[in-house]
């Protein structure tokens, strides 16, 4: 890729050290879902005091290079008047942003399902890059059972994923390449690798048909887990393993950075997973790091509780998370600097 590629920029951004991605870009229907939860209601008010809290906490900056924002964010502005994507880029952060329309059943793939959003899609990003967004991602979703994903549903979700990510290459825009294969059911970790890498495989083929600059993308793959409901757990070692060993027979040493999403994975797993796996493989051909929603706002969102009292405490919260998946992101975290927190 020449440097001067718009592309090329983004990446060097999005890979700097120490750094990963959050994933702030949840839908009204999802955050509104978490705020429930914890019995915060959601308004257009409440989702913007709790997205300034996040990106306002002090030092967040030196554990991110980006942030995915949903398009709501784009317009809204801190207390003091500063639009939020301007207080990211003022912060050294990169705004991103959410593209697709979520999901609907697929048709003759009883189970599957397929993301929409392709239509227009050129026109919303020349729209979206007047806010300063850089990237852009896009989710595919695979659950598990016995007979999903089907071979259709693989097919076709990774056609889609390589359209969107060849248009946004087209406005200059990083994609993000998300195929989320789901945590959701009791399959088995082997069941879980099976169907990544038939994935995975589907994916590089498509985008390579499409012509998509590799150098210009980032993956943002689930790991390989036992399914939530499975009857044992697997080890950080295990999962690292697992995931890394289907990750080298599908992905290009091309691509520049694979970010994980956490996928229902509590936040000290998700970490050590992803601190296994830089230490069991510290020369993987890409960096290996974060792009989390849950993993990195959960325990923020809770301090929070939607109390303007309880801010300070959320973004001591936020900032203890970004901080020890910065460290896991080099192998350097340990279980003990969770505690000592
Ligand atoms: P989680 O880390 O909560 O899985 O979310 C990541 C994401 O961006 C899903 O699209």
């Amino acid at each position: 890729m020449a440097t001067d590629n718009p592309l090329h920029a983004t990446i060097l951004e999005l890979t700097r050290p120490g750094r990963g991605i959050l994933a702030a870009d949840e839908s009204q229907p999802t955050i509104t879902k978490r705020f429930k939860a914890l019995g915060i209601e959601s308004t257009e008010e409440t989702r913007r005091n709790y997205r300034q809290l996040l990106f306002t906490t002090r030092g967040a900056e030196e554990y991110l290079s980006g942030v995915i924002l949903f398009e709501e964010t784009l317009s809204q502005r801190t207390d003091d008047g500063a639009p939020l994507p301007e207080v990211l880029t003022r912060a050294g952060i990169l705004p991103g942003i959410k593209v697709d329309k979520g999901t609907t059943p697929l048709p003759n793939a009883p189970g599957d399902l397929i993301t929409q959003g392709l239509d227009g899609l050129g026109e919303r990003l020349k729209e979206y890059k007047k806010y300063g967004v850089r990237f852009a991602k896009w989710r595919e979703v695979y659950g598990i059972t016995d007979a999903n994903p089907t071979a259709l549903g693989i097919e076709a979700n990774a056609e889609v994923l390589a359209r969107y990510a060849a248009v946004c290459q087209q406005e200059g825009i990083v994609p993000i390449v998300e195929p989320e294969v789901l945590i959701d059911g009791d399959h088995t970790m082997s069941r879980c690798r099976e169907v990544s890498d038939a994935v995975l495989h589907a994916v590089f083929t498509a985008l390579h048909r499409h012509k998509v600059m590799l150098e210009g993308m980032v993956l943002k793959p689930s790991m390989v887990l036992p399914g939530k409901e499975h009857s044992s757990k697997a080890t950080a070692e295990q999962i690292a393993t697992a995931t890394v060993e289907v990750l080298l027979c599908n992905v290009p040493a091309a691509v520049p950075t694979i970010n994980f999403l956490s996928g229902g994975q509590s936040p000290e797993e998700a970490t050590a997973n992803l601190n296994a796996m830089n230490k069991l493989y510290p020369r993987a051909p890409w960096v290996l790091s974060f792009s989390y929603a849950r993993a990195l706002q959960d325990p923020a969102m809770r301090a929070w509780g939607g109390r303007p009292e309880n801010v300070p405490a959320a973004q001591k919260a936020f900032h203890q998370r970004v901080k020890m998946n910065s460290l896991a992101r080099a192998g350097k975290w340990t279980p003990e600097l969770e505690r000592a927190a």
